[in-house]
């Protein structure tokens, strides 16, 4: 049976030890030491509908660090639904490739690959999800704090593909988590139900809000993202409008524990989701989440496609 990540609960069996594994590897290889290859010969096809720079290079790079590599599809190249059917897309890369990543408009399309490839898919993001994201910020928060469970992470801002699979990774690990968001831009309503579920078993909670203040009340971790996702163009100026209050500052950050860690999966957009002292400033780990994209997906590479 082939695995697929397409949800952070496709990886709620072994999320802790991806993570650990990723924290691993991030060490590797040792001084002295030959790089182990346990990808060697292992190609990965990247469909991509939206830009990326994130994705694209650590996706790119950490196969070529596990002795695999990578072939980049654009845009213009499948054009997915409209050029050909995004069956035919999956049946074809499936001879051609032993994996693919796939970063999509719908996640209607991200189940349609997945169900006709005969080889794994890993999400790089679709409307309703960012699981690699998620499995990179866990592990910059494990990096910096030691540890996840009992922690308190607030995100505030637009409930979108990143604050759904940050919901479902809090839980997982036991952190409770506050969402900050406008009512009308809510996360998704299954993907909270199936978090409270998870956090219920695991002791912690996963709560909805629309003030801000409330939100950042005591938090070790501040999250937040861009206002206007890919896709979502032609609302920018209703949006930013909106989300004005949402502003991650200074004055929010005062809420925050003393030593909260300000995280955002980037690209940032200063002056509007966050303020340039907050993300420029001490409390930030944006560029190490940014690396942890490679480690985390490295672990989940390997447990996709096996040592
Ligand atoms: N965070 C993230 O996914 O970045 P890119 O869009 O550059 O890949
Ligand atoms: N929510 C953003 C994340 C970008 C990495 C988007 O979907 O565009």
């Amino acid at each position: 049976m082939k695995r697929d990540i397409i949800s952070v609960l496709d990886m709620k069996d072994d999320f802790e030890a991806i993570l650990s594994n990723a924290a691993k590897m991030k060490k590797e290889p040792k001084k002295g030491q030959k790089p182990q290859e346990p990808l060697k010969g292992r190609v990965l096809g990247m469909v991509f509908e939206k830009p990326s720079l994130r994705t694209r290079v650590s996706f790119e790079v950490g196969m070529a660090q596990l002795g695999g590599r990578a072939v980049y599809i654009g845009p213009d190249e499948v054009s997915i639904g409209k050029r050909e059917s995004v069956a035919d897309v999956a049946n074809v890369l499936s001879r051609y490739v032993n994996c693919i990543m796939y970063r999509a408009f719908s996640n209607q399309n991200m189940r349609a690959l997945a169900k006709h490839a005969s080889v794994p898919v890993i999400s790089g993001l679709d409307d309703l999800e960012h699981p690699c994201q998620c499995a990179a910020d866990m592990l910059t928060i494990m990096e910096k704090k030691g540890k996840l469970a009992g922690l308190r992470l607030a995100y505030v801002g637009d409930g979108n593909n990143v604050c759904n699979s940050l919901m479902l990774g809090a839980a997982l690990v036991g952190m409770s988590m506050r969402a900050a968001t406008p009512k009308d831009f809510r996360p998704n309503p299954e993907l909270l139900a199936k978090a409270q579920e998870i956090a219920k078993q695991k002791g912690c909670t996963i709560e909805l809000m629309s003030n801000p203040f409330q939100a950042a009340e005591g938090a070790d971790v501040l999250y937040t993202d861009t206002w206007v996702s890919m896709g979502q163009e032609q609302e920018k100026e209703m949006r930013e409008r909106l989300f004005l209050p949402y502003q991650v500052n200074e004055k929010l950050a005062e809420k925050a524990s003393k030593n909260y860690i300000f995280l955002h999966c980037l690209p940032a957009h200063r002056g509007l989701e966050v303020s340039a002292e907050v993300i420029d400033g001490p409390h930030s780990v944006v560029f190490n989440q940014a690396e942890n994209r490679m480690h985390a997906q490295k672990a989940i590479l390997v447990a996709v496609l096996g040592r």
